[in-house]
């Protein structure tokens, strides 16, 4: 690693934490009660739920600013951040050469006009991410947030194959806006209020986690009518809690896609850009999909997706009467572009991939060593990394929330939320992680008694 916790007590952002009060301090309490007041209650609700179920106050704490892997509260606690920003922190908290790169393009030119007159620096991007893909000739239609790449990739299917049916997979997210939400399959509570919106053609089976051949017979069964034109797939889920998928699958799925005429879209939001130890997993894993979605990392905390897919599958857009039939305000916005830019130099300049997958393969010895007895597993590739507890989601806010009062902040995952998901910045100095396992080790041995409900 490039550098470890500050001896000399300069702020690099790799430091171990410093609590000088309980989370949620004082501060923390007063902003987040103002935050409550006007912001849609569903957060707050979300809250109380989990305190009442876990018996843990699950108060918020308040950022007031980041550096590389510290973030600080803004009652002066000074946290490592094991989550880096959902994973789209790739390289941290305002990275001095990401900052620069936004703060140049912001002063020369802070919004261009979208898909009618695109601002310079776009054409680099476009030709970057074109040359990701594996095959020549592919083409990409930005977005700013992940959701908005799904459901790029979700309407260039249907224009592509003239099929509306999907194939999504039970314990996978893609975003909440409605194309994704219909093929959110890890919990059927953030579809079944909206159910009346949205594609009421998605068929979902399991996540092809375990045996391969009941795998691909499910959907091959799903495919059999016809009626489908995308298989939307995360190469390893992100939320549903770092599982792999079963080797083999992924080239078997192509050619049960390519059977039938549906595509194969790799949902690569979160495993992408390097996180998974990949630049694009699902081209590890022996077959081409025909769209890959991305967003996160790539942007490094701006916000900006990218959906990119085969030249013949995206040509279906050009012809629908020479209307551009999708495109948005802020799609291909300057700043957006700048900072994506920026991490594709960055992570050009070091094998990134293969550095993570390094990082990611020593933390889970680490993690194997400091608690492996005391949980149920530890999976994950590259910077996603789940550790599944014994105790269900109960025990994973227990120790989510002391981990926050240890000073490191993590994210429960996975279909019953019973797992915690890291994903931290990909520059995390290494003894930070050593860290968080001992920190995670202690508490992990203090079992509360599980009360037992499920669900994230
Ligand atoms: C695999 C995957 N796809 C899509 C999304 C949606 O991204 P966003 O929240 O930026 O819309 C996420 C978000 O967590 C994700 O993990």
């Amino acid at each position: 690693m490039t550098s470890g916790p500050s001896e000399r007590g300069e702020d690099v952002g790799q430091q171990l934490p410093l609590m000088v009060t309980a989370p949620p301090g004082p501060k923390s309490r007063e902003v987040a009660e103002r935050i409550a007041q006007v912001e849609c209650p569903a957060f707050e609700a979300r809250r109380e739920s989990r305190a009442v179920a876990s018996g843990h106050e699950q108060g918020a704490i308040v950022y007031a600013r980041g550096r590389g892997s510290n973030v600080t509260d803004v009652d002066g606690n000074r946290y490592v951040d094991l989550t880096a920003g959902f994973g789209a922190l790739a390289f941290g908290y305002n990275d001095v050469d990401l900052s620069a790169a936004v703060f140049a393009q912001s002063h020369k030119l802070s919004m261009a006009l979208g898909d009618v007159y695109a601002a310079d620096c776009k054409a680099l991007l476009l030709e970057a991410l074109a040359a990701l893909y594996p095959e020549s000739g592919a083409r990409v239609l930005l977005g700013t947030s992940g959701a908005d790449a799904v459901t790029a990739a979700l309407k260039t299917a249907v224009l592509a194959t003239g099929k509306a049916g999907v194939v999504a997979f039970n314990g996978s997210y893609h975003g909440l806006s409605h194309g994704p939400l219909a093929a959110c399959g890890l919990s059927r509570k953030f579809r079944d209020p909206f159910i009346g919106q949205l594609n009421q053609y998605v068929k979902f089976i399991d996540y092809p986690g375990g045996e391969l051949t009941p795998s691909i017979e499910a959907l091959r069964a799903a495919l059999g009518a016809g009626d489908v034109g995308a298989v939307l797939i995360e190469p390893m889920l992100g939320r549903g809690g770092c599982a792999a998928l079963a080797p083999g699958f992924w080239a078997a799925a192509r050619e049960a896609c390519d059977e039938v005429g549906a595509l194969l879209i790799a949902d690569e939001v979160w495993t992408g850009m390097a996180r998974s130890g990949w630049m694009l997993m699902s081209a590890s894993m022996g077959a081409t999909p025909d769209i890959v979605c991305l967003g996160k990392a790539l942007g490094g905390g701006w916000p900006i997706s990218a959906t990119v897919g085969r030249k013949e599958v995206m040509e279906a857009w050009a012809k629908h009467g020479g209307s551009a039939i999708h495109t948005s305000t802020h799609a291909g916005h300057p700043s957006g572009v700048a900072a994506a830019l920026e991490v594709i130099r960055k992570l050009s300049q070091q094998d990134w991939p293969a550095l993570n997958r390094q990082l990611g393969e020593r933390w889970m010895g680490v993690l194997r060593r400091e608690v492996a007895d005391d949980v149920l597993d530890i999976v994950g590739s590259g910077l996603m990394v789940g550790v599944r507890l014994k105790g269900g989601s109960t025990e994973a806010l227990r120790v989510s929330r002391k981990l926050l009062h240890d000073g490191y902040i993590v994210l429960t995952g996975g279909v019953a939320g019973d797992v915690l998901t890291f994903t931290p910045a990909f520059n995390i100095a290494e003894p930070l992680l050593e860290s968080a396992a001992r920190a995670l080790g202690r508490i992990v041995r203090n079992h509360a008694a599980p009360r037992g409900i499920s669900g994230p």
